[in-house]
């Protein structure tokens, strides 16, 4: 028999969205008449934009004729037509320029995330925001880079708390670290870091050789003037920093499959030797050889949504969510119950109402309002007490779990 990689036994028992999957599951198979709301993971329920739907109806004629067919998409990168357009309006736009050769297009930031630490030594450092999208913390747990499951948290991994208490503001780690995931607006919290905050894990990275992993796949949510779109924005990042994109929530391309991440040529990494490795040609290298490519009518499905058209389309379907997270935000208001994020991203993180365990209050919103959430302290250590809503539902649901919500008993 084959030996296995046991660091995949140090993991809990499921993934984070795979548990409360299969407790609604079970709780349906229990009460099948019960008519559930789904809050809990970040899927979307709005059609795609028309501009991308009519796009890819075009792309998918082109492939049934010969003279424009299309095998498989140019190595590494991805379509040039769709890098170009990112460069122009997600980039160009804020001031920031990129060659074409430091975006690869790929088909989500939750592949992307969990792959891009392939590249580094199994030795490696890593920190990250807690709570935390479980995706980081997993895939560093499969590569070997933890001790094993205590407490909430895995050992060897620097988790930088982020709660009510320190305004959701990681603190930089004391010692050094070699790899930084940072997430904002956050998943889960909703919330975000200011330019200048942002600015001193530029400085931390910089000054540490570290590099950092920006995912910045809520980017389109962000509606106050302050907050950065993407690191760099930040003088320096190009030097230290990845960032992860993604059309699955711009776009709602869910179950179509579109991102991108922008690795610039001067973010290097380190041999054991002491010599400078460029992190693009190595990225560059793993994707030629693991994958094949996103399909070229997903490309034109992204491509389209740079329109005018498309644009427009987009800033209306995150208006719709965002008017769910609104009704969420002020429902739970009305019922006393602390709230935080839900401006800038699509996810509302709450204080669970007189401080009990999260899966007990998943248990309780579940069997009482029949209502799917996500517990906090799925999402690590500091994420105990808190509870995650997402505004991805439809609003005629939406209206209705907080409609539920209100006549739950939160009496202790
Ligand atoms: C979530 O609920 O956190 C999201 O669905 C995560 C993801 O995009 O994988």
């Amino acid at each position: 028999m084959a030996g296995i990689n046991e660091n995949y036994l140090k993991l809990q028992g499921s993934y984070l969205f795979a548990e409360v999957k299969k407790r609604r599951i079970r709780y349906m198979e229990q009460n099948p008449d019960a008519r559930l709301i789904s809050l809990g993971i970040g899927d979307v329920t709005r059609p795609l934009p028309a501009a991308s739907i009519a796009a890819m109806h075009l792309a998918l004629d082109e492939m049934a004729d010969e003279k424009t067919f299309k095998g498989y998409a140019p190595d590494g990168y991805g379509y040039s037509f769709l890098i170009n357009k990112i460069i122009e309006f997600d980039y160009n736009a804020r001031g920031v320029s990129l060659d074409e050769d430091e975006v690869f297009i790929s088909d989500g930031a939750k592949s992307d995330t969990a792959n891009f630490q392939e590249i580094f030594e199994t030795g490696c450092r890593v920190a990250m925001t807690d709570p935390v999208y479980p995706v980081y913390i997993d895939s560093n747990v499969m590569a070997g880079r933890t001790g094993s499951y205590n407490d909430g948290g895995y050992s060897g991994v620097t988790y930088l708390p982020c709660t009510a208490e320190n305004g959701f503001t990681p603190e930089l780690p004391e010692g050094k670290v070699d790899l930084i995931y940072l997430c904002f607006p956050n998943n889960p919290t909703g919330m975000t870091l200011s330019k200048k905050e942002l600015e001193k894990w530029v400085d931390y990275a910089r000054k540490n050789k570290a590099v950092i992993l920006f995912d910045s796949a809520y980017k389109a949510y962000i509606s106050e003037p302050d907050v950065v779109h993407s690191i760099y924005e930040i003088e320096g990042a190009k030097e230290c920093a990845v960032e992860f994109r993604s059309y699955s929530k711009t776009a709602g391309f869910t179950g179509v499959r579109c991102s991108y991440a922008v690795v610039p040529k001067g973010v290097m990494g380190l041999t054991a030797a002491g010599k400078s490795v460029s992190l693009n040609d190595l990225w560059f290298r793993r994707q030629t050889t693991k994958y094949n490519g996103t399909s070229y009518i997903i490309h034109c499905g992204a491509a389209a949504i740079y329109t005018d058209e498309g644009r427009r389309q987009v800033r209306e379907m995150v208006g719709y969510y965002m008017e769910n997270a609104s009704i969420i935000l002020q429902g739970l208001k009305d019922i006393g119950i602390k709230t935080f994020g839900g401006v800038n991203a699509p996810y509302i993180w709450l204080k669970t109402p007189n401080d009990i365990d999260s899966w007990t209050f998943f248990d309780k919103l579940l069997n009482e309002a029949n209502i799917v959430g996500t517990p906090g302290s799925g999402f690590g250590p500091s994420g105990r007490g808190y509870f995650r809503l997402t505004a991805f539902g439809k609003k005629e649901n939406t209206i209705e779990a907080v409609k539920r919500l209100k006549n739950l008993s939160l009496k202790p």
